[in-house]
């Protein structure tokens, strides 16, 4: 049977995009619902046009945590992937898919993680503190933002005329090519 997987967005939406149209071909799963925080995130238009049912919760919505609950319920929702997402879980959710929630972090943490660390800014970090490699690290979700289990980490090399431009886009490659994977070796598991 497959699994249902809702992806959570707050932005753009490219690996969204990209883990939709990846479970199209897979036995395994099959993203049924994507979820927003932001009425206008990209993410919306790009599920729509690839027909997965989506919405947009408030603030509060997301704060309480209950009218997210019944959506996932309602899509019979078993995995939750963050794609983009810029709010914390709520905590309902942590207890009603323990295990079963993962996030994708465009550096290879514990190394510019935390607060604040997100998009741009990540890269922007890296540079400044002249590392010679980043990556992405797909982990579980905690109640600690990017202090999760890591699951799975891939680097690629950071060149001294990087800008947090072609950075962002050399990591973003290796978010494509490994996020739809481990999501699929996970939902097996
Ligand atoms: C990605 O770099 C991801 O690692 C981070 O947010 C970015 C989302 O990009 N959590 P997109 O919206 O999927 O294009």
């Amino acid at each position: 049977m497959k699994k249902n997987i809702a992806i959570f967005a707050s932005g753009t939406g490219t690996n969204a995009e990209n883990i939709i149209r990846y479970f199209h071909d897979s036995e395994s799963g099959v993203v049924s619902l994507l979820l927003s925080n932001k009425v206008d995130a990209p993410a919306l238009e790009r599920a729509r046009r690839l027909g997965v049912p989506c919405a947009a919760f408030g603030k509060e919505e997301w704060a309480s945590g209950e009218a997210v609950l019944s959506a996932l319920r309602e899509a019979k929702v078993d995995f939750i992937v963050l794609a983009g997402f810029l709010l914390r879980v709520p905590e309902p959710l942590l207890r009603a898919y323990p295990g079963r929630i993962v996030n994708i972090h465009p550096s290879l943490l514990p190394k510019f993680g935390g607060k604040g660390m997100y998009g741009g800014r990540v890269h922007e970090a890296v540079l400044a503190a002249g590392e010679r490699e980043s990556g992405i690290t797909i982990h579980y979700i905690n109640e600690r933002y990017d202090e999760g289990g890591v699951i799975f980490q891939a680097s690629c090399p950071v060149s001294p005329d990087d800008t947090p431009e072609t950075l962002a886009r050399r990591v973003h490659e290796l978010e494509y090519r490994y996020y739809p994977e481990v999501i699929e070796k996970l939902l097996s598991e």
